[in-house]
């Protein structure tokens, strides 16, 4: 049975989707199935793993019209970790599911009771087939946010540590409360500093004052080598044992117990 991983936060360029792609490359090497679920119209995770569409059928498949073969494709690449990659990509017409939504509302009522739920209903029918599942999440919190976070057993919050991100937070954070309290009791999250850069005085200081409100886990560094990984599609797990990325995202799940 696949575990449900969603990466998010409301505040965009925090390192989402690279937390997503170095996450889902490293359990995929392990030899886990993983798939990837692209919910963000930006189609940045779609691109990195090879699995660009042209239309996405996400909308379509989250209503019932299609089924998960027709959305699924797999992740390509020269390496051997890909076979044991799958990706539903996205594109820019992620932006049709508010209006399919409205349109199919009351059949949408009939499946899964109220449009919430609708990802959740969709990963049931297919979590026996993977390790685990990784869905990367659009900058707002809008329906495909709060449908990945009925979906999920655990969120990842990337965070930079800067006041209009910690701002941010909160509106997350009241979202993930209800979403707990209603739909999904056994939901935990795990705010993770991003892009830090430790000699700034004022950011360890912002550091350190969520660490007072939140659970916050070890930080992943502000470094040139994480955006060479993206550029040359080379996983941090692929990089030397010196590498800073590699030492800060294996130390980050590891002490989350996700590897
Ligand atoms: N640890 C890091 N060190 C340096 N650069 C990073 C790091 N993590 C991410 N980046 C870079 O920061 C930029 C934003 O990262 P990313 O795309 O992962 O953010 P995001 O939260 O997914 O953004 P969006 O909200 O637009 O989807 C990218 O150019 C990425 O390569
Ligand atoms: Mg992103």
């Amino acid at each position: 049975m696949a575990k449900v991983i969603t990466i998010a936060n409301n505040k965009g360029g925090v390192g989402k989707t690279m937390q997503a792609y170095q996450l889902s490359t490293y359990l995929a090497n392990e030899g886990n199935k993983v798939l990837v679920i692209d919910l963000d119209s930006q189609a940045n995770i779609s691109s990195t793993l090879g699995a660009s569409v042209r239309r996405t059928l996400i909308p379509e498949w989250l209503i019932g019209d299609i089924d998960f073969e027709d959305v699924v494709v797999p992740a390509e690449g020269e390496h051997d970790f890909y076979k044991n990659m799958s990706v539903i990509p996205s594109s820019r017409h992620l932006a049709n599911l508010a209006k399919l939504l409205i349109l199919s509302e009351s059949e949408v009522r009939k499946n899964a009771g109220r449009k919430e739920r609708l990802l959740k209903l969709r990963l049931e029918a297919i979590k026996e087939e993977f390790d685990y599942i990784v869905i990367d999440t659009p900058p707002m919190l809008g329906d495909e946010l709060i449908m990945a976070l009925v979906a999920s057993n655990k969120i990842l919050i990337p965070t930079q540590a800067q006041d209009y991100s910690i701002d941010g937070l909160e509106e997350l954070m009241d979202t993930f409360e209800i979403i707990k309290e209603s739909e999904n009791p056994g939901l935990d999250f795990n705010i993770i500093p991003s892009m830090v850069n430790m000699r700034r005085k004022i950011e360890k200081q912002r550091m350190e004052e969520l660490a007072q409100s939140f659970n916050v886990s070890a930080p992943v560094r502000n470094l040139v080598d994480m955006q060479e990984s993206i550029s040359l599609k080379k996983p941090v797990f692929m990089m030397g044992k010196n590498s800073k990325g590699k030492m800060d995202y294996e130390n980050l799940w590891k002490s989350l117990g996700l590897v």
